[in-house]
Order: structure tokens, then sequence, then C-alpha cells
């Protein structure tokens, strides 16, 4: 599992947006008087949104002070849970998930190109600063392992050639397009099988 890194260089303040605001605001009153600090995991990922998908520690003090709470609670919960990036990421931030059923369908031949051709190591931005990848835990998808998650968008049914075409259209800018590799519609059985006496498994 990947290691929670902490971004040396920071950003000296960080305040949110006035559209974030609001959207804080209206979180926050989702919960009872005296319960607010109960939206400090939303407020860490509007922060991580506004700021290029990454939370420095300039935002977490500003979240503190906006819910109320001792920074060190703010910064517990943010290094707590994998979610939340601390130092900056690719602007195509690769999930490479390896638990059992993607590891057992190849994941770590994915790992280990994203090591040659990303960063050798995870949390590492990419040579032209377009990529970067660290390995998490199961991200709910099996059944179209082995499978990454690139920014918002579930890539399934790879092998290690498509996910280099994958890789170097993002190194190039490009955004490849979500889903399945092996041309199935969501997690539907392949070749329109409705029975598994059909076909042969795939
Ligand atoms: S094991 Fe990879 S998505 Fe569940």
């Amino acid at each position: 599992m990947s290691v929670k890194k902490i971004s040396k260089e920071q950003p000296d303040s960080f305040e949110f947006s006035s559209g974030n605001v609001d959207i804080a605001k209206k979180i926050i009153s989702n919960y009872p008087d005296g319960k607010e600090q109960s939206a400090v995991m939303a407020l860490l990922y509007i922060a991580q949104r506004q700021n290029n998908n990454w939370i420095p520690l300039a935002a977490m003090k500003h979240i503190a002070k906006f819910l109320n709470m001792p920074y060190i609670k703010v910064y517990e919960v943010a290094t707590f849970y994998s979610m939340y990036n601390l130092a900056p990421v690719g602007k195509y931030f690769y999930q490479v998930c390896t638990t059992t059923p993607c590891m057992l369908r190849g994941a770590y031949k994915l790992v280990e190109l994203c090591k040659s051709k990303i960063s050798k190591k995870e949390n590492e931005l990419s040579e032209n600063g377009n990529c970067s990848w660290v390995e998490v835990e199961c991200l709910g998808a099996c059944v179209n392992a082995p499978m990454i998650q690139i920014n918002d968008g579930y890539y399934e049914d790879l092998d290690k050639e498509k996910l280099e075409k994958i890789i170097d259209q993002t190194l190039n800018g490009e955004t490849p397009k979500a889903g399945s590799y092996r041309g199935r519609t969501n997690s539907e059985p392949e070749h329109d099988r409705k029975t598994l006496m059909e076909l042969k498994n795939a």
C-alpha cells in the first residue's frame, strides 16, 4: 500500500473560493447546531477539488477555522483517509487497484507499467508533470478486474497493452475513454451472452 506523503512545498495560504464558501455553508447546515465539525470530510474534499486534487496544510488550517475545531483534528482526518492527496498529483491521477481480484487478473503487470512509463515510485509526477500513480485497495469494480481509476473515471478489463495506450494518451494530454476495454457495457457479460451455457468464459 502507498505511504501518505505530505508535500515539502506548501503554499503560504489557502481560502475557499466564494462559490465553495457557499457550498461549504450548505453542507454545514445539514448538521445540527454544535455538530458542524461533522462536515470536515466534505470540506476537505472541496478543498482538494479546488486545489488541483491535493490538500495543502494551509487548507487544513482554513477548514479548522471554518469549523471552529482544532487544526490537529483536521490533520488527523486528512492523513488517515487515502482519498485525500497531501502532495501534488498529476493532471491525470492514476489509482491502480491491487486487491485480490485485480491482483489475480494481472494488476501487478499494470503497476510495473506505471513504474516504467510514469514514474519509478508512486506519488511522483511523470517527467512532463502530466501523470502520477498510486496503488490502492479495492475500488469496487472487481467484476471488471483488473481496473484502474484515472481522476473520476474507471478504466476496466485492462491488460498491459491496453494500459500502455491509455498512458501514452494521458502523457500527451489526451483524456482516454473510460469504461470496459473489452467492449462490455458496464459489467454485463461479453458477446451478449445470457446464460453461462452459451459460451465458454472469455
Ligand atoms: S479488487 Fe480491484 S476493484 Fe475490487
